[in-house]
């Protein structure tokens, strides 16, 4: 039996070069290995973007795109909607009763939010329950393994902490002890040097047009030290010679070299990189523009991956209800 894998992305914009790099390649390779379930998670969209969430289901279909234009397989992954799940809202209210006030006020990622994200107003009861329902999202289909970014560890600890709480109140071992399988998201800055993130507005989108790709890369921070062209350059201090590495590594050393001894200018070094970025995409860009010409099918992937994980979800539920005493048509 295949280990069983669970992942997750919130529909909240469109997915860029970060979700590719940071996550999508590594799905990609983890479908042969594992039994995966990539889900989107349209409740946690909803848990910040309550104010205005026209745009989650949008997303919704728009992202489930690029995960399969980027090579997602739906034969061998299954692909599926939070929200189609009602069980995902079931052991979540399960945990909110077990899970101490104290460890979700504390978790650093909720404390930090809190101080940082000032143009919506988060402090509210769902979005401190925010881990709970990952935990939930995890442990409903008992997965072992999470491949996630570092900044989503202390939701991956809260989630061992639920798990083996209820393991021990029932004294039955229900639910694993999920493993994080870091993502190196750090392998790409934003286009300004700082982590790329749709909130900073620093991204190449996976959907970008070519100009506006060119554009982009044409704006980017470079050695702040190489004012004039004759000024020899420091690469490994410029963040558009890392992305050389990602997109074109072959390149890598010969533009260095050229930096160094000051024979290239940013311009032409920027210009060079965006057509490379341009290509590498266009497949995949490609690939999403078939895919929308029949949502129906995208639809249909949706409504399969759900009925293929609604098994597992609502075996779970049965076996907690049994436990805590909850029967399923009344007393
Ligand atoms: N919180 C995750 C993020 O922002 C998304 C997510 C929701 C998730 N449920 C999950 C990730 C379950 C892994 C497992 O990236
Ligand atoms: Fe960066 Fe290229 Fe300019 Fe060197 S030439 S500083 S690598 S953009």
């Amino acid at each position: 039996m295949k280990k069983r894998i669970l992942s997750g992305m919130r529909p909240t914009g469109r997915l860029h070069l970060g979700h590719l790099v940071g996550a999508l390649e590594n799905w990609v390779r983890l479908q042969d290995q594992y039994q995966c379930y990539f889900m989107v998670a349209d409740w946690h969209a909803l848990m910040s973007e309550y104010e205005k969430p026209q745009g989650i289901s949008e997303y919704i279909i728009d992202n489930v795109v690029d995960w399969i234009a980027c090579g997602v397989d739906p034969q061998k992954a299954r692909i599926f909607v939070q929200s189609q799940v009602k069980e995902h809202l079931e052991l979540y209210m399960f945990f909110s009763m077990i899970i101490p006030l104290g460890l979700l006020e504390r978790c650093p990622t909720y404390k930090e939010q809190m101080r940082e994200i000032t143009n919506r107003d988060l402090s509210t009861y769902g979005f401190l329950g925010y881990p709970v329902l990952q935990a939930a999202d995890i442990l409903l289909y008992k997965a072992e393994v999470v491949p996630v970014g570092e900044d989503q560890l202390p939701h991956l600890e809260l989630t061992r902490q639920i798990s083996r709480k209820f393991n021990n109140l029932y004294h039955q071992e229900v639910f694993p002890d999920p493993k994080a399988l870091l993502t190196n998201t750090q392998r790409l800055l934003g286009l300004d040097g700082r982590k790329m993130s749709k909130s900073y507005n620093n991204f190449i989108a996976l959907s970008e047009e070519p100009q506006e790709i060119r554009k982009k890369v044409q704006n980017m921070f470079t050695d702040p030290a190489r004012v004039k062209l004759t000024d020899p350059g420091h690469p490994d201090k410029c963040n558009v010679h890392s992305y050389y590495g990602v997109f074109a590594a072959e390149r890598k050393p010969q533009i260095n070299t050229l930096c160094r001894q000051a024979k290239i200018g940013c311009t032409e070094c920027k210009k060079d990189l965006a057509s490379r970025i341009v290509s590498f995409l266009a497949p995949i860009q490609e690939k999403r523009r078939e895919l929308l010409r029949n949502k129906n099918d995208i639809l249909q992937i949706l409504a399969q991956g759900r009925s293929e994980v609604l098994r597992v979800a609502q075996e779970t539920i049965a076996q907690v209800k049994d436990i805590v005493g909850i029967k399923e048509h009344g007393i």
